[in-house]
């Protein structure tokens, strides 16, 4: 197979490409090192490309013959989308369909979609599946709800199919350790814990230690990095096969505190981590779990690294390759 995966220099996409090139597909990156970085892509041909560059978009579907493409660059951080919703919208939004314009007019009809939880806002019940209401609360769940909604609208009109995988706390990283998360600046919990951990940080902050849960901090399911990429090639092996186009919650079904996932790290560094308290942050739901038995009935999704301890393992390993 022959695919082309924009964004595949940043975390979750360069763990798809490695995985990719493990199974012998041949795999072009095509992604413009704002956040990403060019050694991250350890697999097949790489375009230093910005998707708002039409000319090159085009060039590259043209000369490609691809059977899928991967969409992996958006901007992610909920809280910055608030303040500077048209840079959320320009990319996640015009620059996406900039780029299925361009599928369209290259007549690639295969597409996989990095969405989020972040789409049906705040939860009305948990765990959540995709029966859920999506009413994001900020631009950037609107930025993803709205590619999701063009790709119902071009699957209708011009035949394009999609995966839409709705990824809830992606974490972890490649267990042999050849990459990891690596965002600057950085604002998820796990790799800043281990900063922490590691002496990069003279703390961490809990944001918010009266909720409504065990122990007052917020509950979210965390999902290793290899696990959503085994989900992405699921879905494309069904897009190769015929099926039509899906949507599926990603998570491990298992909710982690804020507390227990500090805990976790202390235990698994062995490094004492200075904790602070800190007011909420706005916009956090208290409860965020997935129910992800459609992917896992439909796509045979069996998630390997569900565990707690070895998600901070591979994430820790890789944090301490990092160089200040
Ligand atoms: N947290 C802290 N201190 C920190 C950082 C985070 O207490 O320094 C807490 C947050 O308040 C939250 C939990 O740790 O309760 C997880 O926070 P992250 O920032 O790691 O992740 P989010 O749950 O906020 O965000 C994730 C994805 C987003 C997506 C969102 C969906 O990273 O892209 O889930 O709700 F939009």
């Amino acid at each position: 197979m022959n695919i082309l995966v924009i964004g595949g220099a940043g975390y979750i996409g360069s763990h798809m490409v490695k995985q990719l090139g493990g199974m012998g597909c041949q795999v072009t990156t095509l992604d413009n090192l704002s956040n990403g970085h060019r050694d991250a892509v350890l697999h097949g041909k790489f375009v230093m490309g910005d998707l708002a560059d039409s000319a090159l978009l085009a060039e590259v579907l043209h000369a490609g013959r691809f059977d899928a493409v991967m969409h992996f660059a958006s901007f992610i951080q909920v809280g910055e989308s608030v303040e500077q919703p048209a840079k959320y919208y320009d990319n996640n939004v015009a620059n996406t369909l900039h780029l299925l314009e361009a599928m369209r007019i290259a007549n690639i009809k295969r597409f996989i979609f990095s969405s989020t939880a972040a789409t049906f806002g705040v939860p009305q019940y948990t765990p959540i599946d995709e029966t859920h209401p999506q009413n994001p609360i900020n631009p950037y769940g609107r930025s993803k709800l709205m590619v999701e909604q063009m790709l119902e609208d071009f699957d209708r009109a011009y035949g394009l199919k999609s995966v839409c995988l709705r990824y809830f706390n992606a974490a972890g990283a490649d267990p042999e350790g050849k990459l990891g998360e690596r965002h600057s600046p950085e604002t998820h919990l796990i790799p800043l814990v281990l900063q922490a951990a590691s002496g990069k940080r003279s703390h961490i902050s809990v944001f918010g230690r009266d909720y409504d849960t065990p122990d007052g901090t917020c509950i979210r399911d965390y999902v290793h990095v290899s696990d959503l990429c085994e989900a992405h090639w699921l879905g494309l092996q069904s897009l190769m096969h015929g099926a039509g186009s899906q949507h599926y919650n990603l998570g491990n079904g298992n909710g982690f505190s804020v507390q227990e996932v500090i805990d976790t790290a202390k235990w698994i560094t062995g490094k004492p981590i200075s904790v602070l308290d800190a007011p909420r942050r706005n916009g956090d739901p208290t409860h965020l779990v997935a129910d992800a038995t459609r992917a896992k009935q439909l796509l045979g999704w069996n998630p390997q690294y569900t565990d707690l301890r070895t998600i901070v393992t591979h994430s820790w390993k890789w944090e301490q390759c990092q160089v200040i």
